[in-house]
């Protein structure tokens, strides 16, 4: 893999900004590769900021902190929704658009697939009353790109495992059926907007995905 330095020379740092999202089942290590983006962004001139969902603003880290909280364990599913797109209205109005406006580029950890992925496939909501509320709550502002890393249920349960002393968020505790089913969700989303998604195989070691990241995002997408 080519060096930093070898990176930058190809990338003048005149590029509009663009807004990227990461997604896939916990423990897929979406956060490892936003960081990397970053990263590369920085060292090649170009502005931009990470933030993640739900969270990102001081409302939203509230919000963030009643949804995975095991102590509410007895939330309505649709509850669940509406705090998950509360956070994202939030984050969408304070942090993304201004950034976007101000030409920086704007890397989340999650967005609005998540809410599709774990609300839609994972707790059987209905997508198309999913993509209305959606479309509201972030004034249809969609990714440019989306970052989806796949890897099986027991490689990520692993990985979340070996992180947080073991301990499981409230979403993390749900059974296998339900992470089976957000993945194969993640999988449907991407099937259907192959232009916007790029999915990569996150079972592999980490130097491989990030390798594969840097030829088939930074140098096809972003490089010249
Ligand atoms: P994180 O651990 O990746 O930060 O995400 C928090 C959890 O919230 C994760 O289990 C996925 C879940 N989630 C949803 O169920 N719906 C959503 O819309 C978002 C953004 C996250």
């Amino acid at each position: 893999m080519p060096t930093n330095r070898q990176r930058v020379k190809h990338h003048p740092s005149a590029l509009p900004a663009k807004f990227i999202s990461f997604e896939g089942i916990d423990g897929c290590g979406k956060s490892t590769l936003m960081e990397q983006l970053s990263h590369w962004l920085a060292t090649a001139g170009i502005p931009c900021i990470m933030t993640r969902e739900p969270g990102g603003t001081p409302i939203g880290e509230k919000i963030r902190e009643l949804l995975l909280a095991t102590s509410s364990a007895g939330m309505s599913t649709r509850a669940e929704m509406l705090l998950y797109s509360a956070s994202r209205a939030q984050l969408t109005d304070e942090v993304i658009v201004p950034a976007m406006k101000k030409g920086t580029w704007v890397l989340t950890d999650r967005f609005v697939d998540a809410t599709f992925a774990y609300q839609g496939y994972g707790r059987g909501h209905d997508l198309q009353r999913l993509k209305t509320i959606q479309e509201w709550t972030t004034r249809d502002l969609w990714p440019d790109k989306t970052i989806l890393l796949d890897c099986s249920i027991e490689v990520a349960l692993d990985r979340i495992a070996g992180r947080n002393g073991g301990k499981f968020d409230r979403i993390e505790q749900e059974n296998n059926a339900f992470h089976l089913k957000v993945r194969n969700g993640y999988m449907a989303l991407a099937a259907a907007e192959p232009e916007r998604f790029l999915v990569l195989d996150a079972s592999r070691p980490l130097e491989e995905v990030i390798e594969d990241f840097y030829n088939r995002f930074w140098l096809a997408v972003v490089g010249r």
